[in-house]
């Protein structure tokens, strides 16, 4: 599939996470420190969570619900309680746009 403009780069906060979704697959989109964005699964593996109202921490996203953090790069929970990953999308930047293609990536 395509990549689908969902933001403006400039509309990110660097170590925060919006929500977006593409054909109704929600999507947490996060400015990390180093200025690289990511998009991951928004729905927490443990519980109905958006993970987007969670916390940016390098490059995890902490559930705020009961604290498992999803790696940015690999979908993977680092912690418990959540034990399955989330998916990982491709992010293009182009100019301002942020493009997300919402084929998940497969795991290298
Ligand atoms: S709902 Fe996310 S860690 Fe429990």
């Amino acid at each position: 599939m395509t990549a689908t403009r969902v933001c403006a780069l400039s509309e990110l906060e660097q170590d925060a996470a919006i929500r977006v979704e593409i054909e109704g697959v929600p999507m947490a989109v996060v400015l990390d420190s180093n200025g690289v964005v990511h998009a991951i699964g928004d729905t927490c593996t443990h519980g109905d969570i958006s993970l987007a109202e969670g916390f940016v921490d390098g490059e995890t996203l902490e559930c705020w619900a009961h604290g498992s953090a999803f790696s940015l790069r690999t979908g993977r929970p680092l912690n418990l309680p959540a034990y399955e990953p989330v998916p990982v999308y491709a992010v293009t930047i182009d100019g301002d746009d942020v493009l997300i293609d919402p084929t998940p990536q497969k795991e290298a």
